[in-house]
């Protein structure tokens, strides 16, 4: 498969045959950055299956509840890795943008390229985040560009999650870090039990066949990344409760209200369960473990000179 690789050093400009570019200069003024756009083939994938499509009204939110529940792990995740001013930082499938945003303010006047598929709910007024459409299956990196390559919540949905995740150790200086965040959907013990148990099988019937994706992947990660050669790997569990005020409540009500529909005509679930799994989340002093939260990273051999 042919890449198409965006000049991302931070010592030159270069303006590829797209031309979408964006330039950023750091707090320092000591250097330029030159980002390329890619062309429109980008927006070609068949992510979420439509489902997820950041021109639906709720995706924001729905992007957003993802974001109050997973950022605390990301954020302490990467801060035990040591990051610091003056890094240059991936930001891959950045979404609604909070870790983007995080990693521009923990690393300025170092640089963030925060990339998607879609970058419109992108935060596009920070001076040392550069929004970058990007498809991470068929875009390319130049290698050993990054003091830190991250992904949350995206892997997952890549039938080619592996070989991409092989790419971003590439993309990574020697000495520099990776990290993966996975979600994991929690498969219910029986799944007839209630109608909160049928809804979480649907959605797991539903990501995977519709969507080609895979929430139980992430649970590979420690020996993936061994196998791909990172060193110092560590691991961080959050586990993701749905009930009134738990911390993955919103996550889960804004999803099924937006796939609950395509569930339902694919005859995965009734309207009935739909409504009857709402009534039990709002249930006081109901609760379940629905997602957990896997953060993995590693260090790339070597030493940054
Ligand atoms: C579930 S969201 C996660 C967003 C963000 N990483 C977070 O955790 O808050 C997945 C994101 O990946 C983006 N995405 C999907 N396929 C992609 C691809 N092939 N290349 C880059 N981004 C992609 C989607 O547009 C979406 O914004």
């Amino acid at each position: 498969m042919r890449r198409r690789t965006p000049d991302v050093s931070l010592s030159s400009l270069y303006l590829g045959k797209d031309s979408a570019w964006r330039r950023r200069i750091g707090d320092s003024g000591r250097y330029v950055m030159a980002v390329v756009g890619v062309s429109d083939e980008s927006r070609d994938e068949g992510y979420g299956a439509g489902l997820l499509d950041h021109r639906i009204p709720l995706e924001r939110r729905r992007l957003e509840a993802l974001e109050a529940f997973a950022d605390p792990g990301t954020c302490s995740v990467i801060e035990h890795c040591g990051i610091r001013a003056g890094w240059r930082c991936l930001e891959l499938g950045s979404g609604a943008g909070s870790v983007a945003r995080w990693l521009a303010a923990r690393c300025a006047p170092g640089q963030v390229v925060a990339t998607d598929i879609d970058i419109r709910l992108l935060p596009q007024n920070v001076p040392n985040l550069s929004p970058l459409r990007h498809n991470v299956v068929h875009d390319d990196f130049p290698l050993a560009s990054f003091d830190l390559v991250h992904a949350r919540a995206l892997l997952e949905h890549l039938p080619e999650r592996e070989e991409v995740l092989a790419r971003m150790i590439d993309w990574t200086v020697p000495g520099g870090w990776v990290h993966v965040d996975g979600v994991i959907i929690i498969q219910p013990p029986d799944p007839h039990q209630n109608a909160y148990h049928r809804c979480i099988n649907a959605l797991i019937n539903l990501t995977t066949d519709s969507m080609q994706a895979d929430f139980r992947w992430a649970t590979a990660l420690p020996g993936l990344l061994t196998h791909l050669g990172l060193e110092g790997i560590s691991l961080h569990c959050t586990p993701g409760l749905v009930g009134p005020g738990r911390n993955a409540d919103a996550l889960l009500r804004l999803t099924l209200e937006q796939t609950g529909p395509a569930m339902a005509r694919e005859g995965l679930i009734t309207q009935q369960d739909l409504t009857a799994c709402t009534d039990l989340l709002d249930t006081c002093g109901f609760t379940d473990l629905a997602f957990l939260l896997l953060s993995a990273s590693g260090r790339r051999k070597g030493s940054a000179c």
